[in-house]
This record gives structure tokens, sequence and C-alpha cells, in this order.
């Protein structure tokens, strides 16, 4: 039995088909409101600002389509695959009819890194943004209890702002760590520092609630997301159409400011630099993927949900960063929170909508970890029901119909690492390994395109092999750009999966006992 046999798509088609246990609950409006619920976060509430400020100027609608046209060619990918083998699994269960068990081993592991990783990063995130708004209301909360123990210095892009709890007011505190971070000065030192906190409380709290609502249902779960996605597209929307009149287009000039001699800052080089920024900001619409088995008609509905919500979160994106860059010039847009910041800078007339920016993100943050929380328990059900890992990981509840032990173990994981891990050093983490699950993605719809042409395909990816190609040039690059420590951390990770496999999965693989190899 090799390490590259792969499961018969013939085999997991019927497997989908009769597979009982999960509740057949969501349907396309559920599954697009689920993608809007993973994607709008903290990259439209935090990084668009940082973005602006220090990579791309007004230019970073430019970042959004670079980043935006990567993940919509990864997303069609995503498509056929959803459509074609409707599993839980998602791009893991993709790799094992394709690329066999080792590969999807390794894509399932990675994407620990995108799940449940994110789901703690943005958990943290959460917090902060909490904290000052629970400040701006008058109510303090004890600082040691609001921020973990640890964190690292050094120069982290990736939500360095919302994580920065300051230990001695508990509200958002850019320069907690070094204030070298709020001059914008390169920060240069690296190493771990005392924040003075004991345990990041909310943050806790907020996944183990996340994780008792994904425990109870799906459905309760979706209906939880579908609220919260309407107040944060509504007010995201509101930034957009209110902002418009307060648009002064000389900040727009340059649109593109000239390059500052360093690469990444500004001109075309900063476009580039601050795609791969910005990338953090469209994580999440693969997730509806992981929600085949409980969707109604997923061969039809998954396409509708990957797509429908990328492209409706790229239309806002773009929207919001041409409105954000038009009220407030972009150098004044490198704070925790730009969007605030932005409606500020409109004056009097729009002071009113700071409350519900504030509302937006807290919503839209906590949307994200619960579609992240959901999306991983789904992915260990896959991989148990392989045999690759424990059975305990597969356990469905008897009256709610859902991986309730996996759910429980991620949500825990997931608290622990939020409530006392220093979250910007995991940060990339998600990013490097979400791109590399989407080239991995790109790749076997190729290879089965030409390995399996005849498979019925409810949905196909047009112009193969142009688009997978496409995807996996621009994915791959901005991979690229991410610093050689988050390399160095995703072998690791890489490493420590692989000893796994080969201690534990190779010898439980269901796949190896049967010899159901095509
Ligand atoms: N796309 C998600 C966010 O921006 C992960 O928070």
């Amino acid at each position: 039995m090799g390490l590259f046999s792969t499961k018969n798509v013939s085999d997991l088609q019927v497997e989908a088909e009769s597979s009982h246990s999960l509740k057949r609950a969501l349907t396309a409006t559920n599954l697009v409101f689920l993608g809007i619920g993973a994607i709008i976060g903290a990259g439209i509430f935090v990084l668009t600002g940082q973005v602006a400020a220090t990579n791309a100027g007004p230019a970073i609608v430019l970042s959004f389509v670079v980043a935006g046209s990567g993940c919509l060619f990864a997303g069609l990918c995503y498509a056929e695959f959803a459509s074609m083998i409707p599993i839980a699994g998602s791009a893991y269960t993709y790799g094992y009819a394709t690329m066999g068990e080792l590969i999807a081993w390794i894509i399932g592991w990675d994407l620990i890194l995108e799940y449940l990783f994110a789901a703690s990063t943005v958990a943290v995130g959460w917090a902060g943004y909490f904290s000052a708004f629970m400040t701006e209301l008058g109510v303090k909360l004890p600082p040691a209890l609001m921020g973990a123990p640890l964190d690292v210095l050094g120069t982290h892009h990736l939500i360095r702002a919302q994580i920065c709890v300051d230990p001695a007011t508990g509200g958002v505190a850019y320069d907690a760590v070094s204030r070298a971070l709020v001059s914008g000065a390169d920060c240069a030192a690296k190493g771990f520092t005392l924040t003075g906190g004991i345990l990041n409380v909310p943050a806790v709290v907020l996944v183990l609630l996340l994780t008792t609502l994904l425990v109870i249902g799906i459905k309760e779960s979706a209906r939880f997301n579908n609220a919260i996605v309407i107040a944060k597209v509504a007010i995201v929307l509101a930034v957009i159409l209110f902002g418009i009149k307060y648009i002064n287009t000389a900040n727009w000039h340059p649109f593109i400011p000239p390059n500052t001699g360093e690469f990444g800052h500004f001109g075309f080089s900063g476009i580039v630099r601050g795609s791969a920024v910005i990338f953090f900001a469209y994580i999440g619409f693969d997730a509806v993927s992981t929600a085949a088995q409980e969707a109604k008609n997923p061969q039809r509905d998954l396409p509708i949900g990957i797509l429908g919500s990328l492209a409706v979160c790229t239309v806002l994106y773009i929207a919001m960063a041409l409105v954000m860059t038009g009220i407030a010039h972009y150098s004044k847009l490198n704070v925790p929170h730009p969007v605030f910041v932005a409606i500020d800078a409109a004056g009097p007339g729009l002071k009113w909508l700071g409350f519900f920016v504030n509302i937006g993100a807290i919503a839209g943050l906590a949307s994200v970890v619960l579609v992240m929380l959901m999306g991983q328990p789904r992915i260990f059900y896959s991989m148990s029901r392989d045999g690759l890992l424990p059975p305990v990981f597969s356990k469905v509840h008897p009256t709610f119909r859902t991986p309730y032990v996996a759910t429980i173990i991620t949500g825990c994981v997931a608290a622990l690492i939020a409530g006392f891990f220093p979250i910007r050093l995991l940060g990339e983490l998600v990013s490097i390994g979400t791109l590399l699950a989407f080239v991995i993605v790109c790749g076997g719809i190729w290879v089965l395109r030409r390995a399996r042409p005849e498979l019925p395909r409810p949905f196909r990816t047009p112009w193969v092999p142009v688009v997978p190609i496409l995807g996996i040039l621009i994915c791959g690059y901005m991979m690229s750009t991410l610093p050689g420590d988050t390399w160095i951390r995703l072998l690791v990770w890489m490493a420590i999966g692989l000893c796994i496999y080969f201690f534990y999965g190779r010898f439980h693989s269901k796949l190896a006992a049967v010899g159901n190899v095509r």
C-alpha cells in the first residue's frame, strides 16, 4: 500500500450520498452567509488601514484586486471539487481523491493552521475590540485578565494592532509591547516579553460560548451566524453609502504613491506586498466546503456558497477601501481601528456611525471565530472516518447530530491558544497555511481533469488549466512574500504532522486496511 494511494472518487460520491450521520440543514443562503461570516473580520476592520498607510496608499484597492483574483481562481477550483465530492473534509478530502493519503494528511494537518489557529487569532482580536469598547462605555475590566502572559516583539503585520492589549488600561493599545510600533519605526527587536497579563479571559469565554453553540446544532449555529452577518454587512454598507458623500478626491492623488526606495513601500511593489497582507481579509470562503455534509443540496449549493460569498465580500472590500482612503488620507489609517478613524475624519455628520462601526467589528470578528470553529471539527471528522485520527473525532451526538467530541476538543485547544499564547507568532501561519491549501487544491483540479476526465462534475472550473495555474502562481507568490520565520514554523508544524502520520495514521488508515485503491 503506497503513500500515494488515492481514494476512489466514485466511492466518495457514494459515501456522500449514503452518509446520514450529520444533519442536512443548510440552504444555499445559509452557505453564502457562512462564507461571509468567515470572511469579513479583522482583515477589513484592521488590516485595510495598515496596508493603505504602509504599503499601497489608495492603491490598496489594487491589492484587494490581486489578492481577490488569487482567491477567485482558488475558489473556482474549490467549487468544482465541492460539487464533485461533497464530503465534510474540504481540501483534505480533495487531496485524498487526487494526490493520495500522504498529501491528504499534509493538507488536513495544514488546515489546522487555517481553521483552529485563525479561530484563536481572531478571538484575541475580538477581545481587543471588546475591551476597548467596554472602556469607552466606562466599564473597566481587570487588565491582568485581558491579555496573554507573553507577547512577541518584532515586526508582525498581522492583526498586531488588535491583539495588543494594554495591560494598564485593558484597552486596545497599539504600543503595549513596543512604542516603536506606534511611530511605524522598524521594530527589529525579537524575543518574548511579559505583558503583565495572566489570561485573555474574553477571548477564552468567546471561544467556549461559540463552541457550546456549535455542539448544540448546525442549524442553531447557522441562524446565529445569519443574524451577525446581516448586522455586519449592514454596517459595512452604511459606511460605504453614508461615507461616499464625504469623499475628498484629493486624497486619492497620487493613487499609487511613489515607491520610497524600499521594496513593498508604495509603488508597484507596495501593491503586491499589500496583497499578501490583505489576503488575510479573504480567508474563510473555503470554510463553506467543510459544511458539505450538512448542506441540503451540496452539489448545487456549495459552489453558490463559495463563489457567492467571495463575490459579495470582494465588492464590499473594494468599495470600503475606496471610501476609507477617500475620506481620510491614507497616511492617517495606520491605527488599530482604521474604519472608525476614517468615519471620524468625515466630521460631525458621521459621528453617529462610529458606535455602529465598533459593534460591526465586534460582531464581525465573532462570526469569523464561529465559522472557523465550525470548519475544524468537520475536517477532523473526515480524517477520523478515514482512520487517520482516532475514532473519537468522528463521534456524532445522538440528538444534536453534530461532531461534538471534535468540536469540544477544537474549542478547548483554540481557547487555550487564545488565552495564553502570543498570537502574533501564529497570525502569519494562518495565511501561509491557507495559501498552501489553495495551491494544492488548484493543483488537484488540474490533476483530476487529466486523470479522471469522465467523472460527473456538477460545477466545472472554467479554462482549465489556465485558472488553476494562475491560482497556483498568485497564491504561491503571496506565500513567497511571507517572512522566513513563518516558513520555518510551517516546516516545523508539518514535521510534527508527519511524525503523527507515520506513528499513527499509517497504521490505522482504513484505505490501507481495505485496499480500496484505484
Ligand atoms: N477573513 C477573516 C478576517 O479577516 C479571517 O478576519
